[in-house]
C-alpha cells in the first residue's frame, strides 16, 4: 500500500482500505456515514462524553505484542489509522449471533435507558477487560469516568459491570455487618423471595479465549514491509505522516507552521470547534524517536509522543523500584494524571503535545515546572536541552520554542533528600474535567532542619499561561517553616501579603474572585495537614421494590422488573436512533446560521458567497417559507426564522443546505450577517423586573390573608435564593430527517422528539398543507428531558421548509455547542412562631424566559401550584412570573419548574431552623400536612403516604443516629465537615390542561398471534414501551414476548398528547389496556368453543381504535382553585456529604430514598427513573452552571464547560425504597407517574451541603441564616464556609471590574 491510502481492520472483520481518506475526516463519522456502523454515536465531538468509544489495538514489533486501548471516535483521524485495528460495539457481539458479556450485563443490570450512551459505556468496560478481565472497582469508575449518562445516574451501569470484578459483591440487603455471600440471611423477608433485577448465575460467562484475535495480516505487514512516509490528500488539507526522524525534522524545516498531530485532541477540536484550517498537518506518530524511554542516574526520559496513560504506567513502574525520597516528582505527576481528562483522552494525548499545547490550566506543566523538568528539541539547527520554568510558557497556547523545533522527549529529574513536591487540581467536576486551578510545589529543605533551602510554586488556571509564584517563593526562600503553626504563617503571607504575586495574576476568569484560588488550592496541595480523602469505591446500593403477589401468574409480567425491552439492541449498537438511518439518495444537510448579536436590527444578508461553495445547494430565509412564519406558543408568536431583528445571540436566521455536513457548515460559516444593535439589551432578572418585561400570564394564588398573619407572627425573616438555569444536554442532540414522498404535498419526519403531533401540525402549517399530508415517526429519542418539544418543532419546521424547496430528503442533526446555544432572585418572606411554626409565607418567583415565551407561563404557573410541597402552611402566597430577556429562549426542564421552585420553599424553611438554631427536619416535620387536607388551590387530598415516606426514609436511613455522628464529626474535624438534610415532595401528576390528558392506542393482532402496539408515548428511556408491553400482556393473557413495539407515528395514533408531565404510562397504559381488553372481549367466543386452544388458534386478524379521555383537570385562576392534577406522587430523600471546608470540594456519603409510586408496572423501570432524575437533581443544585458572558453568549456550550453528573458524582451509598403497600386508584393498574417528581430530591445534596457549611461557619463564630445559591459548587460552597482565610479576601468592589459571566 503506497501513499494515499489507510489499511485498517475494522472489527467486525472488515478489511477496509480507504484509498482517498480526506485527513480532515474522523474515524467517527466514516464508521457512521461510510461503513453504515451507526452503533458507534455522535455525542459531543470533542472528546467529552465518550459516546463514541471504540477499541483500538495495534502491534508493536519492537516487543512483538499488541496493545488494546480505548479512544474517541470523534478525535481520532482517519489517516492515522493505517495498521490499526479497531473494534466497535458491532464487532464485540450481536442479536444475530451471540452477544458479549459486557452488553448483556450492562442491559440486565438496567444500565441503559435510552441507550444513547450505552455503546460507549460497553467499549469502555470491553477495552478495560481485554487489558485486565478481573478489574477492581476503582478500575471501573476510572474506565467509565469520560462517559457521560443523562439517564441512568449511573449506578446500575456500575453495578452491571461490578460482576465482571472478584471482589465481594454484596448486596448489602442485609446491611454492611451482614454479607449475604456468607449464606447469613436478613431476619425481615427470605432472600429468594426478594425480587432480583438479574440473576448472577445466568450471566454469560467472560471468556478471554473467545475475544477476537488481532489480525496476523497486519502483523505480518509491519514485521515484513519497512515503513514508508504516507500523504494523503483532501479536499482543504494535506496529510504527511514520516518515519523517521530525520525526515521528520526536514518536513518541520519546510513547513515550520504546520503542527505536529500526535492525539490530535487539542488540534482535533480547534480544526472542529473554532474553525482553524491546517493546510498541512504532520503526524509523526510512527517516528519511533519520540517513544523512547531512557533511565539515567539523574532521572528518566520519556519520549514527547508517549501517551499519557503510557507515561502514567512508566512512572508506576518506576515509583517502587526507588527510595520514596527520590520519586516525590514521579508520584506528583502520577497523581495529576489519574484525573486528567479521561481514559480515553490519556490513551491518546501525548506528553509533548501536553507541554507544547500549554493550556492555562494545563495539569502537567506546573509540576514539570516546579519538578526542574526539562525537554530535548530538534530542528535542521541541532538539538538542545530548554528548561520547562517561567521563560519557557510564554503566552497562552505559546511556548519559548522555535516554530521549527519538534520536542523529542521530556527529562524527569529524580528528587532528592529532603525535597518534596505536591500537585494540585482543583475542578468543577472531580474526574473527566479540565481543573480550574492547578499547582505544582517543590520544596527542598536543608539537610535535618525546617529551613527553606529552594522553593518552587507554579500555578495554572490563574493567567494565561502557566505562571511561576516567584516573588512568593524568594519570599521563602532560607526561611524555618516549622510545621504546622509556621506554615499557617506561610499560608497567610503567600495570600495576602505584598509580595503575594499571584494576587496580582488577573485570573484565568476574570476578576471577580482572583484572591480566593490560591487560598484554596495552597490548603489543598499540602496533604500534610489536610488529610485528603483516600480513593472511595462506590458500595453496591440496596434497591427495594414490591414483590408480586403469590397468586399472579407467571406470564404476567406487571409488578416484575423487567429489562428495558430494547436494553440488549441498545447495548449491541444495532437499536436504531433518528441519524442512524441511512442516507438517502440525495439528501441533503441543513445547517443553521445564528445571530452573533442579543439585541439588533438586521441591515443585510449576503448569502451570495455560501452558494458559491462547494455542495451547497440552497440558503433557506423567512421569505422562502410557504405557509405560516411563526409559531405560537401560549398566545406569543416567535418567528421560525427572524426576519429583521433579532433578540437574542443563537437565534436562527437562516439556514444552509447543502450535500455533506461538512459542506453545510463551511456554507453556514460563509453566510455575512450585519446588524445595528439597539440599546439596553436585557440578560438578568433585576433588569426584567426594572423595565417590566415580562410574558403574561402572570399567576397569583393564595390562601388565608398573608398581610394581616404577618402582624401576628413572632418573628420575619426575608431571604433570597438564585437557581441558576440546568442544560437538558441529552445525548442524542436534535436529530431529523425531512422526505418528502413526491405526490400530493406528502411528507415524512423522522425525528427525535416528544410530541410527535406538535411536529406534524407544526410542518404542516409552515408548509401550509392539511396535516394529513405530514406523518411523524419516533422510533426513539435518546434522551429528551423536555427539551424536545418546543424547541424541536421550530427546527423541523424550517428543515421541512428545506425539503419542500429543493424537493429533496433535508437531516438535520445538531452539534452539541449549537444545541446547547438555541435551548433558563427572588426575595421572599417568612413569618413563624418561636417555636417553628409557620403561619405566613409570601414568595415571589420569577423565571428568566429568555426572548421568546415557549412553555415559560406555564412553568411559572406551576411554580406556584407547588409552592405548598409539603406544608401545611395556613396563609400562603405565591407570585409566578416570566421575564422576557435577550438570553436564548429556555424551554420546559423535567419538572417543568418545579425543583426550581421547591428549592427556594425548602431554603426557607432552612432559614427558619437556622434563625431559630434547630434542626431544619424538626421545622419541616412541625408544618407538614397531616390528616385529610386541602391544598392552597382548595383540592382536597390525603397526605398519609407523604408522611409514611417521611418516617421511613427516617427509618432507613437511621437519620437520627446519623445526625448525632454528625456532630461528633464535625466537632472532631476544623476543615471537614459533613452534613446531612432530608426532604420530602409531593408532585401533582398530570397535565394542568385537562386536554392534555388524552391517549390513544392501536393494537393490531396478526393471524400468526403476534401482537403490534402503537401508542401516543414517545420511547425516550423511560420505559414506556416496556410498560405498554407488559399492560398488553396481561391484559391479552400473552407473554410479552409475543408483543411488539415499533414505534410512535401520527398515522398510526393521531392526535397524542406529549410524552411529559411523567403522565405518559397513566394515559397510554389506559388506552393500551382498554384496546387490547376489546380485542380480548371480541375473541372471547373463539376462545369459549375451543377452551383448550392456543393463543394463535383464537386470534383472527383485527384493528381497532380506541379513544381514551383522561381525567378533566383546570384551574380556575380567578378563583384561585382548582383540580390541576390527578393526585400526587411522594417522595422523601436524605443525603449525607462530607464537605472540604477549603477547597469547597464535596462527595455525596450516603443517600437513601423513599417514593411511593403506587403499585408499580415495572419496578426497575421505575427505579430507574427515581434515580437518573436524582442524579439530574443532584446535577442541578451542585453542578451544573450555565455560564452567559456580560453580551449574552453563551459560554457553556458542551461538556467541555458544562458539567453533568459523572461516575465520580454517584454517591458512595445508595438506597431506593418503593414504599410498600401503597394504592392509586387513579392511574393504571394503581401505579403512579414517576419521571419527573424524584428530580427535586436531588436537593437533599444541596441542603446537606448547606449544612456542612453551617458548621465550618460555625467554627469561626459565624451564626444564623446565610446565603448559598444553587447550584452550590465547589467555589460557592468554598467561599460560603467562610474560612478565616476566606474571610481575609476583600469583596471585590461592584463596578471596579468587569465580571466575567453574568448573575443571570
Ligand atoms: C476532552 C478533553 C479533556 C482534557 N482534559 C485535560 C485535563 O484535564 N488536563 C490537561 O492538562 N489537559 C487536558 N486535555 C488536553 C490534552 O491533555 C491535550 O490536548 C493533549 O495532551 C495534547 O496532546 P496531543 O498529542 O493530543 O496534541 P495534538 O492535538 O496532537 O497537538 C497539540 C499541539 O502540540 C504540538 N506538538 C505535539 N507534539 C509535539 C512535539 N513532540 N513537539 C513539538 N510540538 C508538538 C502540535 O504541533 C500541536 O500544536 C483535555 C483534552 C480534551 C480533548
Ligand atoms: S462524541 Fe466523541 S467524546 Fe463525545
Ligand atoms: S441511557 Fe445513558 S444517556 Fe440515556
Amino acid at each position: 500500500l503506497g501513499s494515499g491510502g489507510v489499511l485498517f481492520y475494522l472489527f467486525i472483520f472488515l478489511n477496509v482500505t480507504e484509498n482517498h481518506a480526506d485527513p480532515e475526516t474522523m474515524l467517527l463519522p466514516f464508521l457512521r456515514q461510510k461503513m453504515k456502523l451507526t452503533g458507534t454515536k455522535y455525542g459531543c465531538g470533542g472528546g467529552g462524553c465518550g459516546a463514541c468509544t471504540v477499541m483500538v489495538s495495534r502491534y508493536q514489533p519492537a516487543t512483538k505484542s499488541i496493545i488494546h486501548y480505548s479512544a474517541n471516535a470523534c478525535l481520532l483521524p482517519l489517516c492515522q489509522l493505517h495498521g490499526a485495528a479497531v473494534t466497535t460495539v458491532e464487532g464485540i457481539g450481536s442479536t444475530k449471533t451471540r452477544i458479549h458479556p459486557v452488553q448483556e450485563r450492562i442491559a440486565k443490570a438496567h444500565g441503559s435507558q435510552c441507550g444513547f450512551c450505552t455503546p460507549g459505556m460497553v467499549m469502555s468496560t470491553y477495552a478495560l477487560l481485554r487489558n485486565k478481565p478481573q478489574p477492581t472497582m476503582d478500575d471501573i469508575t476510572q474506565a467509565l469516568a469520560g462517559n457521560l449518562c443523562r439517564c441512568t445516574g449511573y449506578r446500575p451501569i456500575v453495578e452491571g459491570c461490578r460482576t465482571f470484578c472478584q471482589e465481594a459483591n454484596c448486596c448489602q440487603a442485609n446491611g454492611a455487618a451482614n454479607c449475604c455471600l456468607n449464606g447469613e440471611k436478613n431476619g425481615d423477608e427470605p432472600e429468594q423471595e426478594k425480587p432480583q433485577l438479574f440473576d448472577k448465575l445466568d450471566l454469560l460467562p467472560l471468556d478471554p479465549t473467545q475475544e477476537l484475535i488481532f489480525p496476523p495480516e497486519l502483523i505480518l505487514m509491519a514485521d515484513t514491509t519497512s515503513p514508508q512516509t504516507l500523504t494523503f490528500h483532501g479536499e482543504r488539507v494535506t496529510w504527511v505522516s514520516p518515519v523517521s526522524l530525520e525526515e521528520l525534522i526536514q518536513l518541520k524545516a519546510k513547513h515550520p507552521k504546520a503542527p505536529l498531530v500526535m492525539g490530535n485532541t487539542n488540534i482535533g477540536p480547534d480544526m472542529k470547534f473554532k474553525g482553524i484550517l491546517h493546510p498541512l498537518i504532520i503526524s509523526p506518530t510512527r517516528v519511533k524517536g519520540l517513544f523512547e524511554v531512557s533511565q539515567t542516574p539523574q532521572g528518566v526520559w520519556v519520549g514527547a509522543g508517549c501517551s499519557l496513560s503510557e507515561l502514567h504506567s512508566v512512572l508506576e513502574k518506576l515509583v517502587p523500584q526507588f527510595p520514596e525520597e527520590k520519586t516525590e516528582v514521579f508520584r506528583a505527576l502520577n497523581r495529576q494524571l489519574g484525573n486528567l481528562g479521561s481514559v480515553q483522552i490519556r490513551n491518546v494525548a501525548s506528553l509533548g503535545g501536553n507541554i507544547v499545547s500549554a493550556y492555562p490550566n494545563s495539569d502537567l506543566n506546573p509540576i514539570l515546572a516546579a519538578g526542574n523538568c526539562k525537554v530535548s528539541v530538534i530542528s535542521s539547527g541541532g538539538r538542545r536541552e530548554v528548561p520547562l520554568n517561567q521563560d519557557f510558557f510564554v503566552g497562552f497556547g505559546k511556548v519559548i520554542l522555535q516554530p521549527e523545533e519538534i520536542v523529542v522527549s521530556v527529562f524527569i529529574p529524580f528528587s532528592r533528600k529532603g525535597e518534596f513536591v505536591q500537585a494540585l487540581r482543583h475542578a468543577p467536576r472531580k474526574e473527566a474535567s479540565f481543573a480550574t486551578v492547578t499547582a505544582g510545589m517543590r520544596v527542598m529543605f536543608s539537610e535535618s532542619s525546617r529551613v527553606v533551602q529552594d522553593v518552587s510554586i507554579y500555578y495554572g488556571g490563574m493567567g494565561p499561561t502557566t505562571v511561576s509564584a516567584a516573588k512568593t517563593c524568594q519570599a521563602i526562600i532560607r526561611r524555618s517553616l516549622c510545621f504546622p503553626l509556621n506554615f499557617r504563617s506561610l499560608l497567610y503571607f503567600i495570600t495576602f501579603s505584598p509580595c503575594a504575586d499571584l494576587l496580582f495574576f488577573p485570573s484565568g476568569r476574570g476578576t471577580t474572585r482572583p484572591s480566593a484560588k490560591p487560598t484554596t488550592s495552597f490548603w489543598k496541595s499540602w496533604p500534610s495537614l489536610l488529610q485528603l480523602q483516600e480513593g472511595r469505591e462506590i458500595q453496591p446500593g440496596l434497591q427495594e421494590f414490591q414483590p408480586v403477589s403469590k397468586d399472579q401468574s407467571n406470564h404476567d409480567a406487571v409488578g416484575r422488573p423487567m429489562m428495558h425491552r430494547s436494553a440488549i439492541s441498545q447495548a449491541t449498537g444495532e437499536a436504531v436512533y433518528c441519524d442512524d438511518l441511512p442516507k438517502i439518495e440525495g439528501e441533503l444537510f441543513l445547517m443553521v446560521v445564528t445571530s452573533s448579536r442579543p439585541h439588533a436590527k438586521i441591515t443585510g444578508l449576503d448569502v451570495s458567497e455560501a452558494l458559491q461553495l462547494p455542495g451547497v445547494v440552497d440558503v433557506i430565509t423567512t421569505k422562502d417559507i410557504p405557509g405560516k412564519k411563526v409559531r405560537t406558543f401560549c398566545g406569543y408568536n416567535e418567528e421560525l426564522l427572524a426576519e429583521s431583528e433579532v433578540s437574542c445571540i443563537g437565534q436562527m436566521i437562516c439556514a444552509v443546505v447543502a450535500d455533506t455536513k461538512a459542506h453545510a457548515k463551511r456554507g453556514a460559516a460563509a453566510v455575512k450577517i450585519s446588524y445595528e444593535d439597539l440599546p439596553d439589551p436585557i440578560f438578568t432578572i433585576e433588569e426584567a423586573v426594572e423595565k417590566s418585561s415580562y410574558f403574561e400570564p402572570r399567576r397569583l394564588l393564595q390562601r388565608g390573608d398573608v398581610t394581616e398573619a404577618f402582624k401576628t407572627v413572632d418573628k420575619v425573616y426575608e431571604g433570597e435564593i438564585r437557581i441558576g438555569g440546568q442544560e437538558h444536554f441529552y445525548m442524542e442532540t436534535q436529530s431529523m430527517l425531512v422526505v418528502p414522498v413526491g405526490e400530493e404535498m406528502e411528507f415524512n419526519v423522522y425525528i427525535s422528539t416528544q410530541w410527535p403531533t406538535l411536529i406534524q401540525d407544526a410542518v404542516a402549517e409552515t408548509l401550509n398543507i392539511a396535516s394529513n399530508r405530514v406523518t411523524c415517526h419516533v422510533k426513539r429519542v435518546g434522551g429528551a428531558f423536555g427539551g424536545k418539544v418546543t424547541r424541536t418543532s421550530v427546527l423541523a419546521s424550517i428543515t421541512s421548509v428545506a425539503a419542500w424547496k429543493t424537493n429533496r430528503a433535508v437531516r438535520c442533526v445538531l452539534e452539541r455547542g449549537e444545541d446547547m446555544l438555541i435551548t433558563g432572585g427572588e426575595p421572599s418572606s417568612v413569618g413563624f412562631m418561636n417555636d417553628g411554626k409557620i403561619v405566613a409565607a409570601d414568595f415571589q418567583f420569577f423565571a428568566n424566559s429568555g426572548n421568546t415565551v415557549d412553555e415559560s407561563p406555564l412553568v411559572a404557573e406551576k411554580m406556584v401550584l407547588h409552592m405548598d410541597t409539603a406544608y401545611n402552611i395556613p396563609n400562603l402566597r405565591g407570585r409566578g412570573t416570566a421575564c422576557k430577556t435577550n438570553l436564548p429562549s429556555n424551554t420546559a426542564f423535567r419538572g417543568f419548574g418545579v425543583p426550581q421552585g421547591l428549592l427556594i420553599v425548602e431554603n426557607m424553611i432552612n432559614d427558619v431552623a437556622m434563625v431559630l438554631g434547630c434542626p431544619a427536619d424538626k421545622i419541616r416535620e412541625m408544618n407538614m400536612y397531616r390528616g385529610p387536607s386541602t391544598t392552597h388551590y382548595k383540592f382536597e387530598f390525603n397526605p398519609e403516604n407523604l408522611l409514611r415516606c417521611w418516617e421511613e426514609c427516617k427509618r432507613r436511613s437511621d437519620y437520627s443516629a446519623r445526625r448525632g455522628a454528625i456532630e461528633q464529626f464535625n466537632e472532631q474535624n476544623r476543615w471537614k465537615k459533613r452534613g446531612i438534610s432530608i426532604i420530602p415532595i409531593k408532585y401533582g401528576i398530570a397535565f394542568s390542561d385537562g386536554f392534555l390528558n388524552q391517549a390513544a392506542a392501536l393494537v393490531h393482532i396478526y393471524k400468526d398471534g403476534s401482537v403490534l402496539v402503537s401508542h401516543g408515548g414517545t420511547e425516550m428511556g423511560q420505559g414506556v414501551h416496556t410498560k405498554m408491553q407488559q399492560i398488553a400482556s396481561r391484559e391479552l393473557h400473552i407473554p410479552p414476548s409475543k408483543i411488539y413495539i415499533s414505534e410512535t407515528s401520527t398515522n398510526t395514533v393521531p392526535n397524542t398528547c406529549p410524552s411529559a408531565a411523567s403522565f405518559g404510562t397513566d394515559a397510554n397504559g389506559m388506552a393500551v389496556k382498554d384496546a387490547c381488553q376489546i380485542l380480548y372481549q371480541r375473541l372471547e367466543p373463539i376462545r369459549k368453543k375451543n377452551p383448550k386452544g392456543t393463543w394463535e388458534i383464537a386470534v383472527s386478524d383485527c384493528i381497532f381504535l380506541f379513544v381514551l379521555r383522561g381525567p378533566d383537570l383546570y384551574v380556575d385562576w380567578d378563583k384561585m382553585e382548582g383540580q390541576p392534577y390527578a393526585y400526587y406522587t411522594y417522595g422523601v430523600s436524605c443525603s449525607e456529604v462530607e464537605l472540604d471546608c477549603l477547597t469547597g470540594e464535596y462527595r455525596t456519603l450516603r443517600t437513601d430514598i423513599v417514593v411511593d409510586i403506587g403499585k408499580s408496572v415495572n419496578p426497575s423501570v421505575d427505579m430507574g427513573q427515581i434515580e437518573g432524575a436524582f442524579m439530574q437533581g443532584l446535577g442541578l443544585y451542585t453542578l451544573e452552571e450555565l455560564k452567559f458572558s456580560p453580551f449574552g453568549l453563551l459560554y457553556t456550550r458542551g461538556p467541555s464547560q458544562y458539567k453533568i453528573p459523572a461516575v465520580c458524582d454517584v454517591p458512595l451509598q445508595f438506597n431506593v425504597y418503593l414504599l410498600p403497600d401503597s394504592d392509586n386508584p387513579y392511574a393504571i393498574y394503581s401505579s403512579k407517574g414517576i419521571g419527573e417528581p424524584t428530580l427535586f430530591l436531588g436537593s437533599s445534596v444541596f441542603f446537606a451541603i448547606k449544612d456542612a457549611v453551617a458548621a465550618a461557619r460555625s467554627d469561626s463564630g459565624l451564626k444564623g441564616p446565610f446565603s448559598l445559591n444553587s447550584p452550590a459548587t465547589p467555589e460557592r460552597a468554598c467561599l460560603a464556609s467562610a474560612s478565616p482565610f476566606t474571610q481575609k479576601v476583600p469583596a471585590s468592589k461592584p463596578g471596579s471590574f468587569k465580571p466575567w459571566a453574568l448573575d443571570i
